[in-house]
């Protein structure tokens, strides 16, 4: 099955060779082609370049892209799409005045989530998360990672890693499964929080390695939820079956999660609303992409993570949506691009490089996707007509989109 695309007005994030995360001067730089055309085999990347040497060549199906761009599509490496029901009550109850930790220890938050999780059957949360993964495909995602730890007991920590599973079988979009073994500790535990992390690190984690439920180990490092010390056990529990950090740190309180991280070799850090600079330096001397939220900082009215301080120190960035009925109940990564321009005065080439190139790194997805190069998925935007690139940032909250392709094949 061949397809190509002709006369595109730009294609966006053009890359030669094998290509890994971009780190601070890079982030600026985002190679395109103008009038290009994009040829696509059996749903990848076969060959791209400027239409004067446009290939003549049999082809099942021609687009005409006149007026539009194509760019990969996006790729959100830090997600908990799987939930059951909402908190559009706590919702209301910040808008009224109380914030989010003062919710959390009435019982609120991820305990709230979590006793709604127990409660929901397998089925009916696959049905509640297939109707997000859609629509967050619809939005843009091309590639996306997905936690657990909504479910807090055995049972429901398992279901949710399952549903990912059916996910990932039932769809084309990549998916990495994520096992957020600490998330919060559930009232039953509050005087004994080793007994919670022995059942989730000897008795859950065993189970989610030999099954192959999960791709990455996480952990919600945070004053009152859990310490460093914490952290390494879980980071350490991981190792011994091969699963790799992506974790929480630094959301409300910096007290050494990134050194935690990087020590265990995290493939990210994810949040940094609160940078200090023994972070940024740890950072400097790592293979860890730090990853940031906007969303989660928009919806929370917390800190902006600060993006101008990491890449200006020759530090990647990636960005993410955090999806998740708390924090940020929006997976839509144009909004994150758009946020990461206004808020964290990113440009909108750091930002589109920080939501393609860099989230795939984030999940290991480098060589998959995130760029348009020969032999990657053809997981691509194709926009509506507009005058640059820039506009996908600047015109924020309108859907540029005309068409999203999942594996060179229109999705809906
Ligand atoms: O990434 N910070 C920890 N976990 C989630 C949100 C938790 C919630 O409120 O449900 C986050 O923001
Ligand atoms: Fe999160």
């Amino acid at each position: 099955m061949k397809h190509i695309f002709k006369n595109i007005k730009e294609l966006i994030q053009v890359r030669e060779g094998p290509v890994s995360a971009l780190v601070g001067e890079e982030l600026k730089r985002l190679p395109t082609l103008k009038n290009a055309y994009l040829l696509i085999e059996d749903g990848i990347i076969a060959d791209y370049g400027t239409m004067d040497n446009c290939p003549d060549v049999a082809v099942d199906r021609t687009e005409d892209a006149t007026g539009k761009m194509i760019l990969p599509a996006w790729c959100d490496s830090h997600t908990h799409l799987v939930y059951a029901g909402n908190r559009e009550g706590e919702f209301i109850d910040r808008i009224n005045g109380m914030t989010y930790e003062e919710i959390a220890n009435r019982g609120g938050g991820i305990l709230n989530s979590a006793k709604t999780l127990q409660k929901t059957s397998e089925e009916e949360l696959y049905q509640q998360s297939k109707v997000r993964l859609e629509e967050v495909i619809g939005s843009g995602t091309g590639a996306i990672e997905i936690k657990s730890g909504y479910g807090l007991t055995m049972d429901a920590e398992l279901k949710m890693l399952r549903v990912i599973q059916r996910l990932k079988e039932n769809y084309t979009i990549p998916i990495k499964a994520t096992f957020l073994a600490a998330h919060a500790l559930p009232d039953q535990y509050s005087s004994d929080k080793r007994a919670f992390l022995r059942l989730m690190l000897e008795e859950v984690l065993p189970i989610v390695a030999k099954e192959r439920l999960a791709d990455y180990i996480d952990v919600f490092c945070e004053e009152g939820y859990f310490s460093v010390e914490d952290t390494e056990l879980v980071l350490e529990a991981g190792k011994k079956f091969g699963l790799t950090p992506k974790i929480h740190v630094n959301q409300f309180n910096a007290i050494g999660g990134v050194q935690a991280g990087i020590k265990y070799d995290a493939l990210s850090v994810d949040h940094l609303e609160l940078i200090r600079k023994e972070d940024i330096a740890s950072l400097q001397n790592s293979a860890t992409m730090p990853v940031a939220l906007p969303g989660c900082s928009y919806f929370l009215g917390i800190p902006y993570t600060p993006a101008r301080e990491i890449i200006d120190s020759g530090l990647p960035l990636a960005l993410a949506s955090d999806f998740n009925p708390g924090s940020a109940p929006s997976g839509n990564m144009h909004f994150v691009v758009s946020a990461a321009c206004i808020k964290m005065k990113m440009s909108p080439e750091e930002a589109i490089n920080a939501a393609t190139i860099n989230g795939a790194y984030a999940m290991g997805l480098e060589n998959e996707v995130g760029s348009i190069s020969k032999g990657k998925k053809a997981n691509l935007l194709l926009t509506k007509p507009i005058n640059s690139y820039g506009v996908l940032a600047y015109a924020f909250g309108t859907n540029h989109l005309d068409q999203v392709y999942l594996a060179g094949e229109k999705w809906n």
